[in-house]
Formats: structure tokens, C-alpha cells, sequence
């Protein structure tokens, strides 16, 4: 058996892909936001999508979880879940949500903070309809975050969906499964230094505009 706590103790990443100066920055963060996310696209990161959406309950208590960031409209980040979902009952009681992305092989996380809401019920047809059909009847069959006996009754909960949907080729979105978008009001960007010395650059909403500053790591 390996000494787990040894082996945490002695991991140390490196990191010293780039530097990231104010003079680096755009202006606009979501345009940064755009830059570092085509950069993680061609730099062939796994999953570069995949976010950590944090939230908190009505008991002041943060949840987190991995979604998949699905487009960027009107500077609103649009991620998809079932809205019965614990994290959707979250969002429905406190608004205020954060979104942390990572690409290790760059060295590069950028945090974002911002008030949460639902997006149109057309935009999320629209979507659900690009989605692979076995995404789609998964979506139908899950009761998401609810209690489930075994794998088994899972399975059959899917094969129902799959049956009663045989020989339809359009698939109706269920109600209860569709899109939410982040309004940003803090950004920020940090990127992987030698020495721990990282450099971290953060917009704060001002107005219409953004004030940038320089973090220390
Ligand atoms: C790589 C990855 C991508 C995921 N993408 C989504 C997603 O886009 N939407 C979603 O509802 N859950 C997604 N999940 C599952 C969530 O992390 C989570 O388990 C699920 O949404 C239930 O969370 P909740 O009980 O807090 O609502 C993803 C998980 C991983 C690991």
C-alpha cells in the first residue's frame, strides 16, 4: 500500500509555462476568458469545458461539483443540469454562484463569480436537441441527486425511457432538464510560476467597466 499522506506531502508540480502581466491583459475579461479557452482547446486539455460550480444552500453550506460549460452568450457562461437537481434547488435559494476552471498543462485557472439565473426554455430546446440521443434519454430516465436503490433500477429506468421513446425521432426536452447562465462580476486569472510565485490578475466589476489588480500567489 502506498503512504498516501507521505506521497501528498512530496507532490510538487512545476510550473512555469508563461507569465500573465497586467500589460498581458485585456481589458474585457471575457474576452481574456475567450483567449485562455481557445489556448486550452488547442492545447488538447482534457475535458477543457469542465468546471467546478460552487454554490451554497440555504444553511450557508458550499457544495461543489464538475458541469460542462455548453456556450458563452451575451457574456452569460451556459452550463445544463436537471432543475430538480440538489444543485438546482441550490441556485433557486441563493443566486450567487462561482466557477473554477483548470488546465494543468498550461498552468492556468481562472475563478469566476457571478448571479446565476435560467436561461430561455428555447435556448435550452435548442440545445437539447444537439445532444446524443442516448444523453438525451439519460436525461429523461435520471432522477438527478435523488436516492436510488441499486445500479439495477437505474438500468431499468433508462430502459422504460428507451422503450417508450422507440420509433420517435424527436425527443421531447423534459421540464425539468435545461440551461442556466452565470452574469459574471469578478474574474480571475492566474497562471503558474516558478517558486510558487505565481501571477494572479483579477477584474473587479466597476460600473460598465472592469478595475484590474494584481494579486499576490
Ligand atoms: C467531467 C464531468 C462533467 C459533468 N458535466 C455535468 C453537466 O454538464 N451537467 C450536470 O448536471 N452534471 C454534470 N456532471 C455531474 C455533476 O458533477 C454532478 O454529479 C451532478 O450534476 C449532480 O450534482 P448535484 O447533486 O449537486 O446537483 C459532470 C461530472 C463530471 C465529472
Amino acid at each position: 500500500m502506498m503512504n498516501l499522506n507521505e506521497t501528498l506531502e512530496n507532490l510538487r508540480g512545476i510550473y512555469q509555462a508563461a507569465k500573465f502581466d497586467l500589460e498581458d491583459c485585456n481589458s474585457n475579461p471575457e474576452l481574456q476568458f475567450d483567449f485562455w479557452m481557445e489556448n486550452a482547446i488547442k492545447a488538447h486539455c482534457d475535458e477543457p469545458n469542465a468546471f467546478v460550480l460552487s454554490t451554497v444552500d440555504k444553511n450557508n453550506r458550499p457544495h461543489g461539483r464538475v458541469v460542462l460549460l455548453k456556450g458563452i452568450s451575451q457574456n452569460q457562461f451556459v452550463f445544463y443540469t436537471n432543475y430538480d437537481s440538489t444543485k438546482s434547488q441550490e441556485m433557486e435559494a441563493n443566486d450567487r454562484v462561482s466557477l473554477t476552471f483548470f488546465w494543468l498543462p498550461l498552468a492556468r485557472q481562472i475563478r469566476i463569480e457571478g448571479k446565476v439565473s435560467r436561461v430561455s426554455s428555447e435556448t435550452s430546446d435548442d440545445y437539447f436537441q444537439k445532444r446524443p440521443r442516448g444523453s438525451q434519454l439519460g436525461a429523461i430516465a435520471s432522477p438527478q441527486s435523488k436516492k436510488v436503490s441499486s445500479r439495477e433500477e437505474l438500468e431499468k429506468l433508462f430502459l422504460e425511457v428507451e422503450k417508450k421513446f422507440q420509433g420517435t425521432e424527436e425527443i421531447p426536452r423534459p421540464a425539468n432538464w435545461g440551461g442556466f447562465a452565470v452574469t459574471p462580476d469578478y474574474f480571475e486569472f492566474w497562471q503558474g510560476r516558478s517558486n510558487r510565485m505565481h501571477d494572479r490578475i483579477a477584474y473587479e466589476k466597476d460600473g460598465q467597466g472592469w478595475k484590474l489588480a494584481r494579486l499576490a500567489p
